[in-house]
């Protein structure tokens, strides 16, 4: 049973009143909160279990690594990778992209080939092939959205084809909430003979994930997002790609043999662990990511779909307001312009009510361009929402009003 008003209690932050009213907190797709069983886990690792992995022959590392290993296995059962060696460790998502953009793309893009890639990514699947790009001198291609934030198949099937050797794609868009088709996109994309890679950050939050079943190649999110700890990402990748990828840094833990002359690289993941990875925060993203396991991905989805419903309808009374981002195939991404009030001065105002949300391009400026606008105001869903807080919201957008 998924009672939202019980899972906020897990989440000591939400009771904290700002500027004297509740904490109504929609920002959970810049970063989400973390619950208790986060931050005691962290702190028990800190206080009583802290040595480095891979590296020590005494107890405290030992264990350690175990854990840090045992993250690894939670991540896999996460998403249903076949191995727990498909899963490196990264700092975050964006770290995870330009891994693969540096590592694969370097190596395997040449002129004549291209990237395909939608309007509607974040920057961090955009810049790094822009990158790869200029340095390889291949070619990176965009395919359209439709102007309520939809996917068009015909835009993206019209520019695949055997040039492309690899799509890379949002799975659902933190400006827009769009959710894309990846398993059929990713059947598509290896028809031509392209690998397909899928940025799920904002996907990851709401939904459950099944790399095999999506059949991607490479698969990146971020652990702040998902209830854990800033600082640690996640780099899905098919083994056999993995394996035939050079290192992305060099450094300590990632070789087999070191000399003067010479070096060999160890096996994924470690060849792409350069160095002390972030050890706790590996461990307090497997206690987020098992906290929503526990609760149950099917409830989380319900959870949110019911919501987006409900706030696409509050939201959709209010006046003057314009909803950026309607596609009938999108989840609890709320971007948002008022007619009559900037962004910024509205964000000013939500938040003297307690109403956190992003205003802006969102890492995403040439999406947001392309819909028409400069910066924009984005509300989004966390686990721990609730009606109330999207009464709050509209609410405080409808006070907003009163003062322009
Ligand atoms: N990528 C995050 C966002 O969309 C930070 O806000």
């Amino acid at each position: 049973m998924f009672d939202v008003y019980e899972i906020r209690k897990q989440f000591p932050v939400l009771g904290r009143l700002i500027n004297g009213k509740p904490n109504t907190f929609l920002d959970t797709g810049a970063s989400a909160q973390k619950p208790q069983c986060v931050i005691d886990k962290m702190l028990k690792v800190y206080s009583e279990d802290y040595a480095n992995v891979h590296r020590g022959s005494y107890l405290l590392s030992e264990e350690i690594t175990l854990e840090y290993e045992k993250a690894r296995k939670i991540v896999q059962k996460f998403i249903n990778t076949k191995s727990d060696k498909e899963i490196v460790f990264t700092r975050n998502a964006t770290e995870s992209i330009n891994l693969v953009a540096a590592a694969w793309g370097r190596k395997f893009l040449k002129k004549g080939d291209e990237i395909l890639i939608s309007e509607a990514e974040h920057h961090a699947n955009l810049i790094p092939w822009q990158q790869v790009r200029d340095e390889t001198g291949c070619t990176l291609k965009i395919f359209k959205i439709a102007d309520d934030g939809s996917f068009i198949w015909d835009e993206f099937a019209k520019l695949l084809r055997e040039k492309t050797k690899l799509v890379a794609v949002t799975a659902m868009s933190n400006v827009l909430g769009t959710i894309f088709p990846i398993k059929k996109m990713a059947q598509a994309a290896h028809n031509v003979g392209a690998l397909f890679l899928t940025d799920a950050c904002q996907f990851a939050v709401h939904h459950q994930i099944d790399v095999q079943d999506m059949d991607c190649d490479f698969l990146a999110f971020s652990g702040h997002k998902t209830y854990g700890p800033s600082g640690i990402g996640v780099l899905y990748g098919k083994y056999d790609i993995l394996e035939k990828m050079p290192p992305y840094q060099c450094g300590g833990d990632m070789v087999d043999h070191v000399s003067y002359e010479k070096t060999t690289f160890a096996e994924p993941p470690a060849r792409f662990e350069a160095g002390t990875p972030a050890i706790v925060q590996a461990i307090g993203l497997g206690e987020a990511l098992n906290f929503m396991m526990n609760l149950g991905m099917d409830n989380i989805t319900a959870h949110e779909k019911e919501l987006t419903k409900y706030a696409t309808e509050k939201l959709s009374e209010i006046e003057d307001l314009v909803q950026i981002g309607t596609a009938k195939d999108k989840g609890g991404v709320f971007s948002f312009v008022l007619k009559s009030v900037h962004p910024q001065d509205m964000a000013f105002i939500l938040d003297k009510e307690g109403v956190a949300l992003r205003i802006g391009h969102h890492c995403a400026e040439p999406l947001v361009h392309r819909m028409g606008y400069e910066s924009v105001a984005r509300a989004t869903l966390g686990l721990y929402n609730t009606k109330e807080d999207i009464d709050r919201l509209v609410k405080a957008i409808e006070k907003a009003k009163t003062f322009f």
